[in-house]
């Protein structure tokens, strides 16, 4: 018998298009995870705003306020842990994050990066592809560990490069398949999780 959705704290910087991806497939019946809350980095992430507005829990704690990463992490890391998630899903969550934060999320933390792992680890990933003159390009979602974009591979999607892209234009290819895969992976990773509450 299927148990309780596993409850996800999704973690955000900005535009948010794979929260919603996740928010809106989580509303689909016999979903395994329920998104518990969004949390930013940033007060002007254009996902929280849409999540406030879809009565989702939101928390905005600003990197700025804090003197070190570890200080930071450690102020984010006691939110989640206040909200009895069982998942984290980093979406967009432009930060480099260290032990404090990854350590007791481990095996239950999952990030979206735009490449195929792993090539092109950290920014500008489109623009090595084209410069790299790739055939293909495309979307990973994996356990995060505490080396960047580096834990194992939960899944990939692939997408043609096409003569003339830029940057923009792949991005825009590459976040269609994001918006498939995240909810896919992360509903298999959820539905496999044994009950924890
Ligand atoms: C997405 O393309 C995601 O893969 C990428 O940022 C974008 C966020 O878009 N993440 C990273 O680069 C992480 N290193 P979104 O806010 O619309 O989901």
């Amino acid at each position: 018998m299927p148990g309780q959705p596993k409850r996800v704290g999704v973690l955000i910087s900005g535009t948010g298009s794979n929260m919603k991806a996740l928010v809106e497939a989580s509303r689909k019946p016999g979903c395994p995870y329920q998104v518990a809350c969004v949390v930013s980095n940033k007060a002007d992430a254009g996902g929280i705003a849409w999540a406030q507005a879809e009565g989702i829990p939101t928390h905005v704690l600003s990197h700025r306020n804090f003197p070190t990463r570890e200080a930071f992490d450690a102020a984010l890391n006691g939110y989640l842990q206040s909200q009895q998630l069982d998942i984290i899903a980093c979406a967009g969550f432009m930060r480099i994050m260290t032990p404090v934060l990854i350590s007791p999320w481990a095996g239950r933390m999952l990030n979206i990066h735009p490449s195929l792992l792993p090539k092109y680890k950290g920014l500008r990933t489109h623009e090595r592809a084209l410069a790299a003159g790739d055939a293909e390009a495309g979307c990973t979602v994996h356990m995060v560990t505490a080396e960047l974009d580096d834990g194992p591979v939960l899944g990939q999607a692939r997408v043609p490069v096409l003569p003339g892209d830029t940057p923009e234009t792949l991005a825009a290819r590459v976040l269609r398949e994001e918006h498939k895969l995240y909810p896919s992976i992360l509903a298999s990773f959820a539905g496999t999780m044994p009950a924890s509450r």
